[in-house]
């Protein structure tokens, strides 16, 4: 097992979290300004999950979108209610935004889809996934513009969330088991998010209740070991004791799941796979090095840093 700098100090950071109040120090320290993912980050990944569904063959509904773990900014689901949905769920583990926050980013928002612009690749955002095959505005998506009565519905969401007929729920934190966070969605969404979740099976049995019988559920996946080795895939060399001590009393941190672990519990809680985009990169451990738990890991998952996992609830 790797004794690294990088570990050290990952296990430190782990118990530094036991302090009371640390992790709402670590949270206040960025200014809300800094952390507000950009407009055109969440016009990327909306419409990647979106775009990559129809080339798959998929036509998701939009009647009713889930958001799971939208983070510092929910501009994804504000890009689904410019795009027609009815309503916008999104629920969060930690509460990283604050409604009125996002007023500044629907407005740009609006824009981008005013001018059609293209969707943002790999040239702005190289680390984000999915990929498409064409980065086009998909003029198939929305009929017209959103009109100013909606825009203006939407601003009234984000400066009165808790309204009974808000287009909008927030919840943060919530309740994984909580049936009443949707019963009717068309589309659940997640990216870099499932990664996170410790109990990810219960999740996906949550969105399963959620989704309505043909909804699709879309979740992008991040496999590497956010900053916790200096190897890419480093995580699954940690024996499960020096793991605790990393995890320390964070919030969340990984799960470390494969893809095809991903790809199990969906299957098991009766969705149908229907799309999967993996992205590759060679191992940067050595077989040898995986800790007793990822022994069994095929080469397959060893090589898969990222991946999108789009599943029909039947
Ligand atoms: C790396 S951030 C991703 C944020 C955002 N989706 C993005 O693309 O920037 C991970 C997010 O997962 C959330 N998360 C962790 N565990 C979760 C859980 N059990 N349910 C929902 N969200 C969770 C965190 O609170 C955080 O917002």
């Amino acid at each position: 097992m790797e004794l690294s700098r990088n570990s050290i100090r990952e296990m430190v950071k782990g118990q530094l979290y036991r302090v009371p109040g640390y992790a709402s120090l670590i949270n206040a320290s960025r200014p809300l300004r800094q952390r507000l993912a950009s407009a055109r980050y969440c016009y990327s990944v909306w419409l990647r999950h979106l775009v990559a569904a129809h080339e798959g063959g998929l036509q998701p509904k939009l009647r009713v979108v889930v958001e799971l773990g939208p983070g510092d900014s929910i501009g994804a689901g504000l890009a689904a209610l410019l795009c027609g949905a009815d309503r916008y769920v999104a629920v969060d583990w930690v509460r990283y935004t604050n409604l009125a926050s996002n007023l500044q980013v629907l407005e740009d928002l609006k824009d981008l889809f005013a001018n059609q612009s293209p969707i943002p690749g790999d040239e702005e955002f190289a680390g984000v996934n999915p990929k498409l095959k064409s980065y086009a505005f998909p003029n198939w998506l929305i009929d017209a513009p959103a009109s100013n009565s909606r825009v203006q519905q939407i601003r009234q969401a984000l400066a009165q969330p808790m309204s009974e007929r808000s287009c909008i729920r927030y919840l943060a934190p919530y309740n994984q088991d909580d049936a009443t966070v949707a019963r009717d969605a068309d589309f659940v969404f997640s990216q870099a998010v499932m990664e996170h979740v410790d109990d990810a099976d219960s999740l996906y049995r949550a969105t399963y209740g959620w989704l309505s019988p043909g909804g699709i559920a879309s979740h992008v996946i991040d496999y590497r070991c956010h900053a916790t080795s200096s190897r890419w895939n480093g995580h699954w060399a940690y024996t499960d004791a020096a793991w605790r001590l990393i995890r320390g009393k964070r919030p969340y941190l990984l799960n470390r799941m494969s893809h095809s672990m991903h790809r199990q519990l969906l299957i098991d809680c009766h969705f149908d796979v229907a799309i999967e985009r993996q992205v590759r990169a060679a191992s940067a451990i050595q077989r040898a090095e995986l800790a007793p738990r990822y022994r069994g890991l095929s080469n397959d998952d060893l090589t898969t840093r990222g991946g999108l996992i789009q599943a029909v609830r039947r």
